[in-house]
């Protein structure tokens, strides 16, 4: 009889060329069991989706309770649905007053093609600058703004009028002009390696897209949901964007994104043609349900106020000769080792020990640290531990 590998191998499509094919049974906290229950630390939290652990029982209490109510009823934005418009407005409280609409979508990567198609109807411009190193996304929409060549060159040609400039680099900014329609920028760039703003960048950004009136789409599809010890980096940054992506962890394990703006901006939608942007799926109510109490919890209790200090704990413990940078902020941190040959057999190595590490698309030096928010501070030592004594090893 084929083994589930094989299976998985044969039948399921392969993108990665050395898929760890961990055989999950079960999930809880920050833990992930594979099929002979051996338990493995979460480092990762299916790359920043799940920010209150695994089978968080408040988020499958809820689930559960709406899944016995209904499931899909009709396409978005037709009928009236309460974790739908519940969700919306909570998190119009979480929000500076001009993101005040939401959009609900399937994906980070729909969130993002919204946002886009949303500043052209606005601007009546086509220009869209994001930049070099840039991840929103893996559709031809996305792809077209995506800062990396490797990922695009198969794919040409893309939409046009899509152009580059370099994070936190002050003098490209000359770039954005009243031709431009709107920058996309990931507030900490994600796929590069976890990359910060410096230079008062997203502010330059900010004050050349009023100049030019352009509008500013802030990518928070990684930072949002209290990964940076705010619930977003509009407050960690104080730089407000006119249009607001998020997804991912927004879901608390559940698929759901969004894209958010002002409610005159977001009418656009609505006439010429009527039903701008359509989704079947969008905005789930499972999906909503589990986002809702997501944000709940991460706005009512005091998780937020634990990632400084665990941000610390793992600063504090990832000291070694091999470890040339810890990069990031918050629960959003890369080590940085300079070697791509040893970060594979950091990964490798750590999943034999009972950790889950994982990579960065566009930067082959660095590993990725985005654990469950909930970690405690003894779990980031243990983890840290596994990560010294392996790279004393190799
Ligand atoms: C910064 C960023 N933007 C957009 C996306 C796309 O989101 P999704 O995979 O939900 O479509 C991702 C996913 O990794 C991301 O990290």
């Amino acid at each position: 009889m084929s083994t589930a590998k094989e299976i998985f191998k044969k039948y399921q499509a392969q993108t990665f060329p050395y898929p760890s094919c961990l055989e999950i049974s079960s999930a809880s906290g920050c833990y992930i069991y594979d099929e002979n229950d051996e338990k493995y630390l979460d480092f990762i939290a299916g790359v920043s989706a799940v920010p209150l652990g695994h089978n968080n029982s408040k988020i499958n209490n809820a689930v559960k309770k709406q899944l016995d109510k209904y499931s899909h009823v009709m396409v978005y934005g037709e009928f009236i649905q309460k974790p739908q418009y519940y969700l919306a407005k909570l998190l119009s409280d979480c929000l500076p007053n001009k993101l005040n609409t939401t959009y609900f979508t399937n994906s980070g990567t729909e969130a993002i093609e919204g946002a886009i198609k949303l500043a052209k109807r606005i601007t009546k411009r086509s220009e869209i600058i994001s930049c070099k190193n840039s991840y929103h996304g893996s559709t031809h929409g996305t792809l077209s703004i995506m800062g990396n060549e490797e990922y695009k060159s198969n794919y040409r040609p893309l939409i046009p009028a899509c152009n580059q400039i370099k994070f936190n680099d002050i003098k490209s900014l000359k770039y954005i002009t009243n031709k431009t329609a709107a920058v996309v920028l990931e507030p900490i760039q994600g796929a590069s390696g976890f990359i910060t703003p410096k230079n008062n960048f997203l502010h330059e950004v900010r004050k050349k897209c009023d100049e030019t009136k352009t509008l500013l789409i802030f990518d928070e599809i990684q930072t949002g949901f209290g990964r940076l010890g705010k619930i977003f980096a509009v407050d960690v940054f104080s730089v407000v964007p006119d249009i607001l992506c998020i997804a991912k962890g927004m879901g608390g394990g559940m698929p759901i994104g969004a894209f958010i703006s002002s409610w005159s901006f977001m009418n656009y939608l609505t006439f010429q043609p009527k039903l701008g942007h359509i989704t079947t799926f969008g905005g789930h109510p499972i999906s909503c349900t589990a986002s809702l109490e997501t944000l709940k919890q991460i706005k009512n209790t005091s998780i937020l106020s634990t990632i400084k200090s665990k941000e610390k704990v793992f600063r504090k413990n990832l000291k070694h000769s091999k470890i040339k940078e810890v990069r990031g902020m918050g629960l959003m941190l890369a080590i940085e080792l300079g070697c791509s040959k040893i970060c594979k057999k950091l990964v490798d190595k750590a999943l034999n020990k009972k950790l889950i590490l994982f990579y960065f698309l566009f930067s082959d030096t660095a590993v990725r640290i985005s654990p469950p928010l909930i970690i405690s501070e003894e779990e980031i030592v243990e983890g840290c531990n596994i990560i010294t004594s392996i790279l004393d090893e190799i």
